[in-house]
């Protein structure tokens, strides 16, 4: 079987995993603070990194930290997984679903500034599958209206934009490190921002609203007993084993990603002629390419992808739309563009360990199916 993806860990993270046991505590600890200082030197920013449990967790606490509740609106493109817009339910707020670009998937500015009302607390941009959104567009948006930009960066670990990493600047930036992430730490999110007071009340925030200076101290002797609890908080923190893998995955991390493009190279080059599929253009060198996507034409996507499993080929359909779901669908949801999308988009697969031969033979499959 051909596998869509898959995490790629060795004994640098055995290695880690094991010191960790050896310090017997496994929540909060010392492994979390050193993957925090690890992902602000590779993103080369002096800005603050709250690691999270999970990504999902990293939107929740960023949205509640900077007061998203009951009545207010998020705009958010329909096309992303579901866990940005739950996170966005979890506050008790509503998410508006906005369009993307036919091309790169990426939230559309236009359909934005269109759904912008008096209750918009904040926008969602999602940078799919590892393509930055236009942040020059949506930072203006926020420095003339107010609306925080909280970024859904859980496919850009290492994604430039305009020469800064992804991360490196804007409003508040969420990523995740889950099991199939460019990056992993088993699970894992974090949360970058250079506002002190979000950073102060998310961290609060992250462990149950307690507020304890010294408590992550790898010295017990430390640690203060004594702590207040100010706020509503909830049980996100990452654990020091998720840490542990992090800080030896982020040492291999530009090696993930150098190999990722290559395969989106072969992959390009192998499917340039094809009649029925498009690849997407744009070029990968800046980015991090975490899903490699094509439209498939004429109503065969369905087949195609059937086809491919028989031939023991995996591959993915990222993303059901939002507002398909039963649980978010809205009669006012009127999203051409993303239906469009979700009707012809097939994901191919790809990580750290597929073969060029592997591309080779996905690419042959495909044309031997719409050839035939
Ligand atoms: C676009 C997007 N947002 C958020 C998440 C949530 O991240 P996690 O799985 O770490 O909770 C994912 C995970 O797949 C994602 O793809």
């Amino acid at each position: 079987m051909i596998k869509i993806s898959r995490g790629c860990c060795g004994e640098e993270e055995l290695k880690e995993v094991k010191e960790a046991f050896e310090y017997g505590y496994f929540g909060l600890a010392y492994k979390t603070n050193e993957f925090e200082s690890e992902v602000k030197k590779y993103l080369d920013t002096d800005r603050s990194v709250i690691a999270t449990s999970t990504g999902t967790d990293a939107l929740h606490l960023a949205l509640e930290s900077i007061g998203v509740g009951a009545g207010d609106e998020v705009i958010m493109p329909s096309f992303t997984f579901v866990a940005t817009a739950q996170a966005v339910r979890m506050c008790g707020a509503t998410p508006v679903f906005c369009e993307i670009d036919p091309v790169h998937f990426l939230i559309s500015i236009e359909d934005v500034k269109r759904k912008i009302t008096e209750k918009t607390k904040a926008i969602i941009p999602v940078h799919y599958a590892g393509r930055p959104c236009d942040m020059d567009a949506l930072l203006k948006i926020k420095d003339e209206t107010g609306i925080r930009i909280v970024e859904d960066a859980a496919h850009a670990f290492g994604t430039y934009y305009k020469g800064r990493k992804i991360g490196s600047f804007g409003d508040i930036t969420c990523f995740s490190f889950d099991s199939i992430k460019v990056m992993t730490c088993g699970e894992g999110g974090a949360i970058v921002t250079n506002d002190a007071d979000f950073e102060d009340l998310s961290r609060k925030k992250r462990l149950l609203g307690i507020d304890r200076k010294t408590m992550h101290e790898k010295d017990w002797k430390k640690r203060s007993w004594l702590y207040d609890v100010p706020t509503l908080g909830f049980r996100y923190h990452m654990s020091n084993i998720n840490a542990a893998i992090g800080l030896a995955q982020i040492k291999k991390v530009d090696a993930f990603i150098k190999r990722r493009r290559e395969i989106c190279k072969l992959y390009d080059e192998s499917l340039a002629d094809v009649k029925g599929v498009t690849t997407m253009p744009g070029g990968y060198d800046d980015i991090t390419p975490f899903m490699y996507v094509v439209r498939v034409h004429d109503g065969k996507r369905n087949q195609l992808k059937e086809f491919l499993m028989q031939c023991d080929i995996e591959s993915g359909i990222s993303y059901i739309p939002c507002h398909h779901f039963s649980g978010f669908h809205d009669d006012k949801n009127n999203l051409p563009v993303t239906d469009d999308v979700f009707e012809e988009i097939l994901c191919l697969p790809i990580h750290y360990e597929i073969k060029d031969s592997d591309v080779e033979e996905v690419c042959k499959r495909i044309k031997e199916y719409l050839n035939s």
